[in-house]
């Protein structure tokens, strides 16, 4: 399918070639997941990593996810431990993070990790990620693929709004199902969960039977994930509001018998897990629009939307 962008592609035979081999050159390349899309390059390669960080103007202290195809490839870099194994069993592939101890004799790039015994890895669930697998002998190096700061892309134009011509190749996979980045959990001490995501503390107890912690912010950074200015559209956004001025975009949930041109709806059914989908293409969306400020209404703290709370707290500091 042609489209007005130079550089993005659907995936047929040639494409996926294409993404081979940059990969395998040391380039990056814009991919579609199914949380978030990233921006990708071999772990092993420091060229590439290079490319990742200079790209995103990411600072050179907040570490990078390695996703996997699978078990094998991973314990070749990292201890896997019982917690994990539980874990992977019940939501991998799909949106958890681990942070586990990296193997001393890893070929992951230092950097990757900046410097730390620690790795986090992923294992995305996403057709086409698993199809770039068959053919690489390495895990891909994966940072959510926008400006550092700034908000996560969730469709291939996203990512070209962010990065223009500067990578040369990014595949459209469509809408990112899920829409907010993993839930990033630490596994190298008592479980303690550093971002949530959709997959929530109360399903993880279940599976790991114990108590889940929450990473404290100030402490030691242990996920600048966390850092308190995150996932900003970059316009003031002011939380839990019940009024509002017309001039402003305004981000609501659940059933409205108002249908104003600056109500921005997550979801009318108030479904936590399609309003996550939704948030950061609404927020593109209004900042499209050239709106000043937005208004947010309260949105429900549980399950799901404890993930989205976390992104929208981020965003409006
Ligand atoms: O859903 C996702 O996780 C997406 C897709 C593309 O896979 N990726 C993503 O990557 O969100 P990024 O770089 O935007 O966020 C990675 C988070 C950051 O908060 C980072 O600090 C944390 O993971 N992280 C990475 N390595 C870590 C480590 N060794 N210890 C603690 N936190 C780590
Ligand atoms: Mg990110």
């Amino acid at each position: 399918m042609k489209n007005i962008y130079s550089n993005i592609f659907s995936l047929n035979k040639k494409n996926l070639n294409n993404v081979i081999s940059y990969l395998k050159k040391g380039d990056v390349v814009g991919l579609p997941t199914e949380t978030v899309y990233g921006l990708a390059g071999n772990a092993f390669s420091k060229k590439a990593v290079n490319k990742i960080y200079k790209l995103k103007n990411r600072p050179k202290s907040n570490p990078l996810i390695v996703h996997f195809s699978d078990l094998k490839s991973a314990e070749k870099e990292v201890f896997l431990c019982n917690n994990f194994l539980k874990l992977y069993k019940k939501f991998s592939p799909g949106p958890i993070t681990f942070v586990l101890n990296k193997k001393p004799q890893s070929k992951i790039q230092p950097q990757v990790t900046v410097n730390k015994k620690t790795v986090a890895i992923r294992f995305p669930r996403h057709p086409i990620i698993k199809s770039i697998f068959k053919k690489v002998d390495f895990p891909l190096a994966m940072p959510s693929a926008n400006i550092s700061s700034g908000v996560s892309p969730i469709n291939a134009e996203h990512v070209y709004d962010e990065f223009k011509d500067k990578i040369k190749i990014i595949i459209d996979g469509g809408q990112s199902k899920i829409g907010l980045e993993s839930t990033v959990i630490d596994l190298t001490g008592r479980p303690k969960i550093l971002r949530p995501g959709v997959i929530s503390s109360n399903n993880i107890r279940k599976v790991l039977k114990s108590k889940i912690y929450f990473g404290k912010k100030s402490s030691k950074l242990k996920s600048p994930g966390m850092l308190k200015k995150h996932y900003s559209p970059g316009i003031p956004m002011i939380l839990n509001q019940r009024v509002f001025l017309t001039s402003h975009a305004f981000i609501i949930i659940g059933k409205n018998k108002f249908l104003k041109k600056n109500y921005f709806n997550l979801s009318f059914k108030a479904d936590l897990k399609e309003a996550a989908s939704k948030l950061y293409k609404i927020m593109r969306k209004i900042k499209k629009l050239k709106f000043k400020k937005i208004y947010v209404a309260k949105i429900p703290n549980k399950g799901v939307g404890i993930a989205i709370n976390d992104r929208l707290k981020r965003a409006a500091n």
